[in-house]
């Protein structure tokens, strides 16, 4: 019976809880899994939308399975595994099928597959909210022919989460335009979990917090302009207690943070669109850092450890301020970013809908994203930190960034999130800079050549005589 709505391959934990989500909002859902019991599991612990699902367990079926043109959501582990997923469903398919590519990959990857589709409809999503949000409502982020976006954006903006009534789905452009913003939204994830890490250390080791006080002050913060999901889980992280030890469970979490890439695409894309994101780089250099544990522990017995104590020279309303300026310059460097490689790209993606899109469902979801849709919409070509709205916020809290940064530097506490938030604020509200040094050192030795301030041309050289 080809009846089915749509087709969803793939069902790890996201793909098995957006396959639970899409048949909740009342679609027929063909599902197929490499593995077959998974399959079988899946559809026995369906439940009550088991009525919904069509498991199939050959690809031949799982085709047949859906009504045409057709549309297939591959969930599956990002690089070789899509194409190989793509290779092995198109000679089953008709040319107007369309293939959508729900995983995290790589934007250079959708573009690539989405010339290599040719006519065929191919569209790239990124989806945020991890398990919770995949089940009951993500932020999608499409990418691909509008036309193609259009046909199955009734079954997307559905399952979506809703911001007051409006769906966070939204189409980005062309190839990867999706995927790309997805991108950037990891970079954003990992500068903001970096931030909130940070001054998590400020307590625990500055202020000789207990785990529940800390937990606390961030519930506390969970009710002020740092309201966001991030805060919020970082006040249940820090408030659970492991059941094998019945200590605080941070307390026994190894200080070695994964990744699986998506914040280093963000830096690595950056460096190449020249667009400055350094709130983000020092998070992505960060967990690299973290993740060298054995250099550490051998840092600590060289050098011995930091003072770290700081004695009352901080306290937790200045540490919650440092925490709103350096989230508004990290999102404030991502939206740049976003800017930068719309021009480049020519991808004319939509930055009021970009911060729209991101405002329930996906993982950076925050009530500042509802005021930067709105700065954003009131001047979409504005970096965000010369915004009405955000220049105040900047204005009120950037001296108690610079006393934390500050300290912690005179404690010997690293937060390199924080201080490059700082640093690029100073940067940005510094009208003559120092790169006539480096200009005049490039060319002393490379004969590079200068602009004046004082006369028009490019091409000056030095008196370099010797
Ligand atoms: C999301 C997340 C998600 C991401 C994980 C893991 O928006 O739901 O960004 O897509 O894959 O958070 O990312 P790392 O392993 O790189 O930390």
């Amino acid at each position: 019976m080809s009846n089915c709505d749509i087709g969803l391959l793939g069902l790890g934990t996201m793909g098995a809880a957006l396959a639970l989500n899409i048949a909740d909002n009342g679609f027929d859902i063909a599902v197929f899994n490499r593995t077959t019991q998974v399959t079988r599991d899946f559809a026995a612990q369906a439940g009550s939308l088991a009525v919904r699902i069509t498991p199939t367990e050959d690809l031949e079926s799982f085709v047949a399975a859906l009504k045409t043109p057709r549309a297939i959501i591959l969930m599956v582990p990002a690089g070789a595994v899509v194409d190989k997923q793509i290779a092995a469903l198109r000679p089953l398919l008709d040319d107007d099928d369309m293939i959508i590519d729900a995983g995290n990959a790589n934007f250079h990857d959708t573009n690539r597959r989405a010339k290599e589709a040719g006519d065929k409809p191919f569209l790239g999503i990124g989806v945020s909210g991890g398990e919770d949000g995949a089940r009951h409502g993500p932020s999608i982020m499409g990418g691909g022919p509008k036309e193609a976006w259009d046909r199955v954006a009734p079954i997307l903006t559905k399952i979506a989460a809703e911001h007051e009534g409006t769906p966070c789905a939204t189409w980005m452009g062309a190839e990867g335009a999706g995927h790309f913003v997805k991108a950037v939204h990891n970079g954003i994830e990992y500068a903001d979990m970096q931030m909130i890490a940070e001054v998590y250390g400020l307590m625990r080791d500055g202020m000789a917090m207990s785990y529940p006080e800390i937990s606390e002050v961030f519930a506390r913060w969970n009710d002020g302009a740092l309201s966001s999901y991030l805060i919020e889980i970082s006040a249940k992280v820090a408030a659970a207690t492991d059941t094998g030890t019945g200590k605080p469970l941070l307390s026994v979490i190894m200080d070695a943070a994964g990744q699986k890439g998506t914040g280093r695409w963000t830096a690595v894309e950056a460096q190449h669109l020249a667009a400055p994101v350094p709130a983000i780089e020092a998070a992505v250099g960060a967990r690299n850092v973290s993740a060298r544990k054995d250099l550490r522990v051998e840092g600590e017995k060289r050098f011995g450890a930091a003072p770290k104590a700081l004695d009352g020279a901080l306290d937790l309303d200045q540490l919650e301020s440092a925490l709103i300026a350096g989230k508004v310059l990290c999102y404030a460097q991502g939206f740049h970013m976003i800017a930068r490689a719309s021009d480049d790209f020519g991808w004319a993606l939509p930055l009021p809908e970009v911060a729209r899109v991101w405002r329930a469902g996906c993982i950076i979801r925050s009530v500042m994203l509802d005021d930067m849709a709105t700065a954003l919409t009131e001047a979409p070509d504005q970096n965000l930190m010369m915004s009405d709205h955000f220049s105040t916020l900047l204005a009120d809290n950037h001296m108690a960034l610079r006393q934390v940064v500050a300290q912690a530097a005179l404690h010997g506490l690293a937060v390199p999130a924080l201080s490059s938030g700082l640093a690029y604020f100073d940067a940005m509200r510094t009208a003559r800079g120092t790169a006539d040094m480096i200009q005049g050192q490039r060319d002393y030795f490379g004969r590079h050549g200068f602009e004046r301030m004082d006369r028009d041309g490019t091409d000056f050289h030095g008196p370099w005589a010797d």
